[in-house]
């Protein structure tokens, strides 16, 4: 297997390369935590997250599953903090400034801004990715566009 490559251009410059490269490692013989695994790990060390991860629906509620980054709140009931809210709303929440959203969820006190992007199979959220930075506004449009591309790669495997 290859080293991550990390392009030198801006952000959409960076997620274009990385894209290329969790295709090429997406492996559908294997189970989806295996997949999330890489595909935190990637993007982790491509930007520099404070924390990156996934969570996975278990029964009513989200279960912590792969992550890079400081240790996290192992559940999450749905419609609570930034990623039950994704779950429930089925669409990726932007959070520029954590300390402005009610009911954020803090596993860390250095988490500044936040994204989820939940994954969905037939319908329903099955999953959600969570990324968390140190400083504010970090995430906008772009990181959402190529968020929800890379998260539809791993729902394709199943
Ligand atoms: N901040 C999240 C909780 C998970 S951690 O960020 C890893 C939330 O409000 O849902």
């Amino acid at each position: 297997m290859e080293e991550l490559r990390v392009s030198s251009g801006g952000k959409a410059e960076k997620y274009k390369c990385l894209i290329s490269q969790i295709d090429a490692v997406l492996d559908g013989t294997v189970d989806i935590v295996a997949n999330m695994a890489n595909i935190a790990s990637m993007l982790h060390f491509t930007f520099g997250f404070w924390w990156t991860g996934f969570y996975r629906v278990v029964g009513d509620e989200l279960v912590l599953g792969p992550f890079q980054g400081p240790l996290a709140c192992t559940k999450i009931a749905r419609g609570r903090g930034v990623c039950g809210t994704a779950w429930s709303r089925g669409c990726t929440v932007v959070v520029p400034d954590v300390s402005l959203f009610p009911g954020h969820i803090a596993c860390s006190s250095a988490s500044r801004s936040e994204i989820v992007v939940p994954m969905l199979r037939n319908g329903h959220v099955v999953a959600v990715l969570d990324i968390d930075s140190d400083k504010t506004g970090t995430f906008d449009e772009v990181d959402r566009e190529n968020l929800e591309i890379i998260v539809s790669l791993l729902s394709r495997l199943q």
